[in-house]
């Protein structure tokens, strides 16, 4: 309970809830077989190997992997867009070439390939937006076409948006003009089917917290071709094959890439979620979140002075919608929904160039997962009825 209301927690897309099969899943590793990874002959620490590499079978499997050596163990996406740009970038991408970019992506696909840029001298180019939040094709193309790029990297769905991007289309134009693409499945894993072997995307990453799993664990996946090419990201213990006074050898992908012990229970905990999700569908999922986006969408937009940001029409986003309610601060707008029990993310969602582009400071953010209902959505229209009558829009 809230504020003596039941909680309706409309903010999945900044992190998911967990369900008992997960937390029980966790309480019996650090209860039962609580042991390193990868280093012990004893019991235990097999039987905590055995659960951390199916785990990493499991993810292979949900997102249709060639094999689970094409899955590394990272805390969430941003490590993974760090480990990409630091390792793969640094290496292939050289003074004046390019690396392509969207206006609706999170900071943590801006930064790193800001950060990049500065160290090899490469040059950042965005696709603009329409302004109902879809990319401008023309632009990619014309990025595209123009050449010396060595890398796309868009984000699948957009964490404001909702836009549901056609990464399948862009990859297949990147690969003709021999650009690598990195999906940012951050706001998609955990909502809708995603297939890497059909996408063909060279890289993709998303968080283990965003569906249902613990904090502090994500996946990077890559090509296994690309990933025997890259050198390690962090150096340290198990990710080594020999170590001398002034050099060392790296072990194959992906333990390469896992240096020191890395978070165990996460990846335990993550499989235990992928089961639990798989257990539902997850196009029974999607069709869930789309559902229930749809209702928010038709509801929200009859409420005098709201104004919704991203594609017009419903059915062809994901389940995250950003409004303004006439001139009220979105921080308002937020507290007044927490009085009546209902959570959602105001700010600029870590997507500031999407705001500048949006023409405003911030949003107000609800998005709904597996455990969410109509009702919920009913009671976070009435109170966002009820903010216009406090404000007087
Ligand atoms: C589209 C997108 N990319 C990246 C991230 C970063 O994820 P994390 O904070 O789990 O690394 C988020 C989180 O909100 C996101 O929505």
């Amino acid at each position: 309970m809230i504020n003596g209301k039941p909680l309706a927690y409309l903010d999945s897309a900044a992190t998911a809830q967990k369900p008992v099969e997960v937390i029980d899943e966790l309480t019996r590793f650090y209860t039962e077989y609580n042991a390193n990874v990868h280093r012990g002959v004893y019991k235990i620490s097999e039987e905590a190997t055995a659960a951390y590499e199916e785990a990493r079978a499991k993810i292979a499997r949900l997102i249709n992997a060639n094999s689970p050596t094409e899955i590394i163990f990272v805390r969430g996406t941003t490590e993974a867009i760090n480990l990409v740009a630091q390792s793969w970038g640094r290496m292939n991408v050289g003074l004046g070439e390019g690396i392509i970019l969207t206006e609706m992506e999170h900071h943590s696909n801006i930064v790193p390939w800001q950060l990049l840029a500065k160290q090899k001298g490469a040059h950042l180019k965005y696709v603009g937006l329409t302004d109902d939040g879809h990319l401008v094709h023309e632009d990619f193309r014309q990025h595209l076409e123009l050449g010396g790029s060595k890398l796309v990297t868009m984000t699948h769905v957009s964490n404001v948006l909702g836009t549901i991007n056609p990464v399948r289309e862009y990859i297949r134009e990147a690969h003709k003009q021999g650009c690598r693409v990195f999906v940012d499945a951050a706001q998609s894993v955990p909502h809708m089917p995603v297939d890497v072997q059909d996408m063909d995307c060279d890289f993709l990453a998303f968080s283990g917290h965003k569906m249902c799993g613990p904090t502090g664990i994500g996946v990077l996946y890559a090509k296994k071709a690309i990933l025997e090419e890259m050198p390690p990201y962090h150096g340290g213990g198990e990710m080594i094959r020999e170590v001398h006074l002034y050099e060392s050898t790296w072990r194959d992908p992906p333990y390469r890439f896992e240096a020191g012990t890395t978070n165990i229970a996460g990846a335990i905990g993550l499989g235990k979620a992928i089961d639990y999700l798989s257990e539902l569908g997850l196009r029974n999922i999607q069709l869930h979140d789309q559902e229930l986006a749809e209702y928010m969408h038709d509801m929200l937009g009859k409420v005098r002075g709201v104004k919704i940001y991203g594609p017009a029409n419903p059915r062809t986003k994901a389940g995250v919608i950003s409004f303004n309610l006439g001139d009220v601060h979105a921080h308002d707008m937020a507290s007044l929904l927490d009085e009546d029990g209902i959570a959602v993310r105001s700010g600029h969602h870590c997507a500031q160039p999407l705001m500048d582009r949006l023409g405003v400071s911030s949003t107000t953010r609800a998005s709904v997962y597996i455990y969410n209902t109509e009702d919920e959505i009913d009671r976070l229209v009435e109170s966002v009825e009820r903010a216009g009558r406090v404000f007087k829009v």
